[in-house]
């Protein structure tokens, strides 16, 4: 095939995507290096905008690195991680923004622990493999790297079981939060929900108190419910179910066969029995398209680490179908994520 000729700024622009590209894990990398370092701690501590001669001190760093600290600031500004404004003295200072006041500790919804697993080596050294291992068996890059999937490794490292239930129960304690409160309707009519993959039973708390009159149960691997606060292992399920960022961690054939567990357990379509699923729905609109980026980006982190993907709503729609379920509703209003409801 020809190629297309470029010439002058159409062709520097070319090389300047590629280059965007090439180094576009320097975001990654250097909110990293800012949690390592603790800045959206001292900058919340501080109590007002920071200068960096002051941020310097709190991080007890030598002086010789002030250039380089700038810099740091400068593209956590850029990924608005950071905004920036000016004292009194004309000085250049710093806050947090919403995203980073997600990165302090004593915020109850902080996102530290999913932070640390999302960009620590465990599930970034496996991309490295992801040209061969489209020419290998493996059915993970994860399983190349670890000779083994992510869910046995944890269950035999209890330090990795701990961080990776605290990064999903940071991260339902955000998203059920939205939920109970824009969604009500869908669960006001429940009375019992069994949470399909609960981890250590954040959703079920949160629903539990945002409605008291139903009555929730987790189903999670043993090693899991071990390390719950209050959670016991079950065998036989009734009621509704919740399936909350499960779906996504398997493959089609695996969610069929989910569902079709799902669909005996729940009640009769006569009685109002229905699963509710919150997952993605991928949408390729173009004018969405940091949504979108953000949900490409989990289905590659999806396919590399755990076999698993994200979805487009004709894809939900198949699996749905050939689980036996009849109708369904999706409310994309949680931004990247979705509510849905199937009903058999
Ligand atoms: C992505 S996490 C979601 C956790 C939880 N729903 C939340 O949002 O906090 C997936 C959960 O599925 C659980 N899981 C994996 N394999 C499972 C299995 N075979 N049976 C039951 N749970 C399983 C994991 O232990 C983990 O808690």
């Amino acid at each position: 095939m020809a190629f297309v000729e470029l010439k002058g700024v159409g062709l520097l622009e070319a090389q300047a995507h590629v280059w965007n590209h090439i180094l576009g894990y320097t975001n990654s990398m250097s909110l990293k290096c800012a949690l390592q370092l603790g800045i959206p701690d001292i900058i919340h501590h501080h109590g007002r905008p920071i200068t960096l001669s002051e941020l310097l001190t709190a991080l007890a760093i030598s002086s010789t690195k002030t250039d380089s600290l700038w810099r740091l600031m400068r593209i956590l500004v850029h990924s608005g991680f950071i905004a920036r404004g000016t004292n009194r003295n004309e000085e250049e200072t710093y806050l947090l923004t919403p995203s980073s006041q997600l990165l302090v500790k004593e915020n109850s919804m902080n996102m530290l622990a999913f932070a640390q697993v999302g960009v620590g080596p465990l599930l970034t050294t496996p991309w490295n493999s992801l040209g061969a291992w489209f020419r290998q068996p493996e059915s993970t890059c994860f399983e190349m790297a670890n000779g083994t999937t992510f869910w046995d490794l944890a269950s035999q490292h209890p330090e990795l079981n701990n961080l990776f239930n605290e990064a999903m129960a940071n991260d339902t304690r955000l998203l059920m939060t939205v939920v109970v409160r824009d969604c009500s309707e869908v669960f006001r009519s429940l009375r019992s929900l069994v949470d399909v993959g609960g981890g250590t039973g954040t959703t079920a708390r949160i629903i539990s108190e945002a409605f008291p009159h139903i009555k929730c149960t987790i189903l999670d691997l043993p090693h899991v419910v071990a390390a719950s606060p209050e959670s016991t292992m079950i065998n036989s399920i009734g009621g509704d179910i919740i399936v909350q960022w499960i779906l996504h961690d398997w493959s089609d054939e695996d969610c069929v066969k989910i569902l079709r567990r799902c669909k005996e357990a729940i009640p009769s379509k006569e009685e109002g029995g229905k699963v509710i699923i919150l997952d993605m729905v991928v949408n390729e609109d173009m004018r969405h398209h940091k949504s979108t980026e953000t949900q490409l980006f989990f289905d590659m982190m999806m396919m590399v680490n755990f076999g698993g993907k994200e979805r487009s709503e004709f894809e939900w729609l198949k699996i749905f179908t050939d689980a036996g379920f009849t109708q369904y509703k999706i409310k994309p209003i949680l931004d990247v994520r979705s509510i849905m409801e199937i009903y058999p």
